[in-house]
């Protein structure tokens, strides 16, 4: 139990970024109902199951069980909050603006459910600017008994990453609040006092990172805060272009982006982050939120020719994968070829956007044979890829067996853990398209096809004994 001064706490929405949230706000001693309309979801977390895959979640669940609960029904989660969050989708449309339709929903029900007293909804979900007002023009409309100041809107913009969610929520670089009432930011700085001050005890599987102090609060208007999330977001996205785009051009005059981005990235005007070259990015934020950006522009008649020419890089990013296959093997059809990796990044289940999705699509329209593994996304697979034709293996060592070649698509730590100068033996070519750096440079077994750099040699692509 933390030392705080604890708030009743309603977070609609529990996925990726609402579950990481009520969890948290539960561990740091508030009281937490966690909402959604996905019943089967709900269930699960009333049994004490967890609907996604989150390293160390299912421990800072365990461990802040006695203060949070689950439900489906807005009458018995909203009356009593003092903070309600909205973390519900907002997924593209497609011309790229992103579906409002869930917060109007969240909106309207938590609208029908207030109860006269001061209480604070609170945007995570990314969204643009203008929606904050929008949320309290909703209100406005909904509540039975309106009362002007007593209803506050606050926008709140979520950074976390999966994979990593409990180390950012928990030791944030800096927590975003914008509202244009003071008083809505005064509550979100209670809430958030045990993070902002860093009083809390650090749970041992999620240990504070050494040197880490305290986030910076960054407090501004409703409508900067919500620029500031989308503008982070495509700010990363051109990096990885970038990485991308100097990548092609490495692999033209024999340079080696590996090395590239360690020279630039040492410079503190550049940082080192997120300057990986792959097979491009995806994730449910990237994709999402640079086409989000770019249409709202459209509507006041803007241009984003940067955002645009990183849309741009990250879609024929997608394709050198498939290229590379096809130099090497020539003709694809009726190749077996083994795709590494299907989850977005590694250390989470989420496939929205993963370009391992478009390359095994790509692969089985060219008829190639595609037998897929990873080691925690193959159950969700199973659900939202039932369009893909693709066979599931049990392990890498089975996909890769019989193979013509090899793609990693997601550097999972297992991967990593392969002896490779010795694992390709099973294949029938030994060909590895490593989109990860998953491979070790002295590996010494056949050919190992990097993103931005020469090939391990050239000629000894062969059959192995
Ligand atoms: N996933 C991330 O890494 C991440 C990071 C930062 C910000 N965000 C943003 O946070 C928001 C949520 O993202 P997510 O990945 O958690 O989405 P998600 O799809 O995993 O979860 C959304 C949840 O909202 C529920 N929902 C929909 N309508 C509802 C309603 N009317 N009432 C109650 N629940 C409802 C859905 O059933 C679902 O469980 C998005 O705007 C996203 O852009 C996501």
């Amino acid at each position: 139990m933390q030392d705080t001064k604890a708030l009743q706490v309603a977070v609609v929405g529990t996925g990726y970024v609402g579950l990481g949230t009520a969890i948290m706000l539960a561990y740091l001693g508030h009281q937490v109902v966690g909402l959604d309309v996905d019943q089967e979801k709900v269930e699960m977390l009333q049994r004490g199951e967890l609907p996604i895959y989150e390293p160390h979640l299912d421990q800072l669940l365990q461990d802040s069980s006695s203060r949070l609960r689950w439900t489906t029904d807005y009458a018995s989660a909203i009356p009593n909050a003092d903070v309600i969050f909205i973390c519900v989708g907002t997924p593209p449309l497609p011309g790229g603006q992103p579906n409002l339709a869930y917060v109007a929903d969240a909106a309207q029900s938590i609208a029908q459910n207030l109860n006269g007293k001061l209480q604070v909804v609170v945007n995570k979900s990314t969204v643009p600017v203008g929606t904050g007002d929008w949320v309290a023009r909703l209100i406005e409309e909904y509540a039975i008994d309106y009362h002007a100041n007593r209803y506050l809107v606050v926008s709140n913009p979520e950074f976390l990453r999966e994979g990593t969610a409990l180390g950012d929520s928990l030791y944030p670089d800096r927590i975003v609040l914008g509202s244009d009432s003071p008083a809505g930011i005064d509550r979100l700085v209670e809430l958030y006092q045990p993070l902002l001050d860093q009083q809390f005890e650090a749970p041992a599987y999620v240990p504070r990172p050494d040197g880490y102090t305290t986030p910076q609060l960054v407090t501004t208007s409703l409508s900067s805060a919500e620029m500031i999330k989308y503008a982070a977001n495509a700010f990363l996205a051109l990096k990885i272009s970038f990485a991308n785009e100097i990548a092609g051009l490495c692999e033209c005059v024999d340079a080696d982006i590996q090395e590239v981005t360690r020279g630039i990235g040492y410079d503190q005007r550049i940082g080192p982050q997120f300057l990986s070259a792959g097979a491009g990015w995806g994730g449910s934020c990237f994709g999402k939120d640079t086409a989000a950006l770019i249409s709202i522009g459209r509507e006041y008649g803007y241009t984003m020719p940067i955002l645009t020419a990183a849309v741009e890089v990250n879609q024929r990013q997608r394709q050198v994968v498939i290229s590379k296959l096809q130099q090497h093997l020539h003709r694809l059809k009726g190749k077996r070829v083994a795709v590494l990796g299907m989850a977005f990044k590694p250390n989470t289940d989420d496939l929205r956007d993963a370009p391992a999705h478009d390359c095994i699509a790509r692969l089985a329209d060219l008829g190639v044979q595609v037998v897929a593994h990873d080691p925690v996304a193959m159950p969700r697979a199973r659900q939202e890829w039932g369009h893909l034709r693709y066979q599931e293996a049990a392990s890498a060592a089975e996909a890769m067996r019989g193979a013509d070649a090899v793609i990693i698509m997601t550097e999972w730590d297992e991967y990593r853990q392969i002896d490779w100068s010795s694992a390709p033996r099973g294949m029938r070519n030994s060909l590895v398209i490593d989109t990860r750096h998953v491979v070790p440079d002295n590996c010494t077994m056949g050919v190992v096809e990097r993103i931005g750099r020469r090939l391990t040699d050239p000629l000894a692509m062969q059959v192995p004994a």
